[in-house]
This record gives C-alpha cells, sequence and structure tokens, in this order.
C-alpha cells in the first residue's frame, strides 16, 4: 500500500528500527525492491533519484513505482531522491509521489533553509513529507550513475565543516518543519575506495539535540555492526543503492561465465538474472535493516 514517508519513518524512530530506501531506475529494480520487501514483511521505500534522469525519466518510472507500491502487501513510500530543483520536486509531488528530499546542502545556509522552507509548504500542502540535508555527504569516484560528482574528505581540510553540526540540525529542522534530516557524518555515495570512518557517536550527538528521524545516505559498503549502532542512535532511513546494482550486475556475469562462448545470450534471460541477484542483495538489507 502506498503511505507517506512520515508514517513509516515516526513508526521507525519509535520502535528503533532503520527503513531500507532503494534506488529503482527500471523494472527489474521496482519487482526486486517490493518481492524483498513482501517476502520479509518490512515496509519499505522506492526512491528516483534525480541523477539518474540520465537512465529513466520521472514521466516513465514514477508511475511504474507507484503502481507497484500501491499493489504491495506491505506500506511502500515513493520518494524523490536529491531533488536538486523546485521544478523537479513539484514534478514528483505532482505524480503522486509521497514524499521528496530536497537538497540544497551544497549553496549557502541560508539559501538551504529559504528554499526548504519553501518546498515544505508546497508538499505538506500536498499532503508529501519532506527530507532535506545539513552538512555534506561525500561521493565516491567508483560507483553507478553517479559520475562526475566525486570528492574526497581530502578535498576539505576540516571535517567539523562537512559534518552535520548537532545545533545548526536542531535549528534547521526547526525552522524548515522537515519530516526527516539526512545527516554527514562519514558515508560516501557509491563504492568505498578506503575503509569507511564513520563518526557514530555524532548521530547521538544530534539525537540529542532534535528528535527526528535521521537519512544515513551512502548505505552500501556500511559493516552489518556500524548499521546496527548508526539505527541505535537515530538512523531510520537507509539510503542504499551501489550493492544493489553491483549485485545485479554480478548475477549478470555469473550467468554469462556459465554458459559456453558459442551460446547466443538473449536480454531476457540476462534481466531476470540481474533481478534475482537484486532481490536476494535487498531481502539481506531489509533483514540486517530491521535487526
Ligand atoms: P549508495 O549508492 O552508496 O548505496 O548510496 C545511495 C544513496 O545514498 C542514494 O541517495
Amino acid at each position: 500500500m502506498l503511505v507517506t514517508l512520515k508514517e513509516i519513518l515516526d513508526t521507525a524512530n519509535k520502535e528503533k528500527y532503520g527503513v531500507g530506501a532503494f534506488n529503482t531506475p527500471n523494472l527489474e529494480a521496482v519487482k526486486a525492491v517490493i518481492e524483498a520487501a513482501e517476502e520479509v514483511n518490512s515496509p519499505v521505500i522506492l526512491q528516483h533519484a534525480e541523477v539518474h534522469e540520465s537512465l529513466i525519466s520521472i514521466e516513465e518510472i514514477g508511475p511504474v513505482m507507484l503502481d507497484y507500491a500501491r499493489r504491495a502487501s506491505v506500506p511502500v513510500a515513493v520518494h524523490l531522491d536529491h531533488g536538486a530543483t523546485f521544478e523537479m520536486c513539484v514534478k514528483a509531488i505532482r505524480q503522486g509521489f509521497t514524499s521528496v528530499m530536497y537538497d540544497a546542502s551544497s549553496k549557502s545556509y541560508e539559501e538551504n533553509l529559504a528554499e526548504t522552507k519553501e518546498i515544505v509548504r508546497i508538499a505538506h500542502a500536498a499532503g508529501v513529507s519532506v527530507e532535506a540535508e545539513i552538512g555534506h555527504i561525500f561521493t565516491s569516484e567508483v560507483g553507478s550513475g553517479e559520475g562526475g560528482q566525486a570528492d574526497s574528505s581530502e578535498d576539505y581540510e576540516d571535517l567539523e565543516d562537512v559534518y552535520t553540526d548537532p545545533k545548526v540540525a536542531k535549528e534547521f529542522v526547526k525552522a524548515t518543519g522537515i519530516d526527516c534530516l539526512a545527516i554527514a557524518f562519514g558515508t560516501v555515495h557509491g563504492m568505498y575506495v578506503k575503509k569507511p570512518k564513520l563518526d557514530l557517536a555524532r548521530i547521538t550527538a544530534i539525537k540529542e539535540q532534535i528528535d527526528v528521524p535521521f537519512v544515513m545516505h551512502g548505505g552500501s559498503g556500511v559493516s552489518e555492526e556500524n548499521y546496527k549502532i548508526a539505527i541505535k542512535n537515530g538512523i531510520c532511513k537507509i539510503n542504499y543503492f551501489t550493492y544493489m546494482s553491483k549485485a545485479g550486475g554480478e548475477a549478470i556475469k555469473e550467468y554469462i561465465a556459465n554458459k559456453s562462448i558459442d551460446t547466443p545470450l538473449f536480454f531476457d534471460q540476462l534481466s531476470v538474472a540481474a533481478y534475482a541477484g537484486m532481490k536476494a542483495d535487498v531481502k539481506q538489507a531489509i533483514q540486517i535493516f530491521r535487526g
């Protein structure tokens, strides 16, 4: 059933578990995520990232995500991930998405605050939840679909300037009225090229200031133990894509490796292999997040 992000996350925040938010830029991914969530009877979030417009547009994949969400036996929110423009957020709201992320975290604090407030006013009037971000979450040079945006902690002299400041987070949430907050504490979008160094105590410090559900971006490649600590400290939504997509790619590799070189390859078989690989990976991730 289609529900808002706020409904899913407020319950997760109260009961202290994590909910997976998976990017689904193709039908195989949509099917994999919904079926995995149904098999473990867990709420789930389907999300379309604005950067994935290069793979498929919201006009094409949005109605598919919404249709699968409505027919699912578990609560499903359909969310815009990293909305970069006012226009994209309004497009998602008009399509029927039940939440949007407006990401102005690379702009000045004042601009982020003013623009996020404007999105909240429109989204809440339409019954749609809002996620926003304070701090800066790094992007690795190795990953799918987010090329050209890579940066690294070495680009910054002082991590205190990029990780979420607890006091600023409190002020931002109170002033904007957002439903959940993406926080920066060392996770990275894409593949980790170095072992992740997470400031997990920062989640607790932010939680002591403000009790809204927090979002972990760059959820792929975090250890099971660190997911558990992050969830215990206040993370409720875990954005996860790279490892799921990699699991689909690896399943195709394995399918091909089991064929002799002169066997013809058929795309529909590759698509089924990718769907099955993604589903197994997503199912495992959801189970870890649920604890
Ligand atoms: P990963 O691709 O690193 O799993 O992160 C996904 C994400 O944060 C989408 O917003």
